[in-house]
């Protein structure tokens, strides 16, 4: 019999947020969004039970199946970040647009329109309700971004929780200008800074940094505890199993699945 934990779900106002939610007239942005898939709003505890709080950009094909953000290859590399800090659980991860993007340059100017925005602010409130967060790392520009909106408004002012920024997961594009070592050597710096504002880490152990690559251990699997019911094992310790599928001109609907 499988008995691997599962995530019960949002409780509280995270439960109301999932309810009550920006729709594709919000989400305008023209095909700039993949909206046909849905919001996908979280990955962690939604619960008020999170120490660390993770800002990623927007969720991809491989969150448009497992419905939790941050669970392919931004998400393995994200797992193992956080659980360097020592964070096996007490996390809480969103994105700035709970949609995906399909073009960034048609998505990207709707980061602060008021009802994203809006939207947006009530998930970091609630986020920061319960005064357990200690941390807090933004991945990239538009989580940077959405940050910084955040911090103008009263809520946000009221915050004392540490934050950092890193570059974004996924930052180290073939042929461009971010290389492996560049994306690791940010996250050690961001690492470092991080690190003496942990005080309830799920397990204590010493910063161990990266080296020029991302060692196996340092992409793990996506605990199933994060993951709704009945999620299989290669879901959470595969990366690239879901991308744009065939035929052009639908890419923005379509995504392929091939189980490895
Ligand atoms: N997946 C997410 O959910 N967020 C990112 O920023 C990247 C991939």
């Amino acid at each position: 019999m499988n008995t691997d934990p599962f995530d019960t779900g949002p409780t509280g106002k995270f439960r109301t947020l999932c309810q009550k939610y920006p729709d594709d007239t919000v989400y305008r942005g023209a095909d700039g969004f993949r909206s046909l898939w849905g919001p996908i709003f979280y990955r962690g505890r939604a619960n008020g039970s999170a120490r660390l709080l993770v800002i990623g950009q927007d969720p991809a094909q491989t969150e448009a199946f497992t419905r939790r953000i941050l669970s392919g290859q931004a998400g393995r590399r994200v797992q193992g970040f956080v659980e360097k800090l020592g964070y096996t659980r007490s996390y809480l991860m969103i994105n700035a647009f709970v949609y995906g993007i399909f073009n960034q340059n048609m998505a990207m100017p709707h980061l602060n329109d008021p009802e994203i925005q809006a939207y947006r602010h009530q998930w970091l409130e609630a986020a920061f309700a319960k005064g357990k967060i200690e941390a807090v790392v933004t991945f990239g520009n538009a989580a940077f971004n959405a940050w910084t909106a955040f911090k103008a408004t009263p809520a946000g002012q009221a915050v004392t929780a540490f934050h950092q920024k890193a570059l974004h997961p996924t930052a180290d594009k073939p042929g461009g200008p971010i290389t492996r070592k560049d994306l690791l050597d940010n996250w050690n710096v961001a690492l470092n800074k991080l690190r003496p504002h942990i005080q309830n880490p799920d397990v204590s152990k010493p910063l161990v940094p990266y080296g020029n690559d991302f060692t196996a251990a340092e992409l793990p699997a996506i605990p199933s505890r994060d993951f709704p019911m009945g999620l299989q094992p290669w879901m959470r310790n595969t990366d690239f199993w879901a991308g744009m599928s065939d035929p052009p001109g639908t890419e923005r609907a379509n995504i392929s699945i091939v189980v490895p």
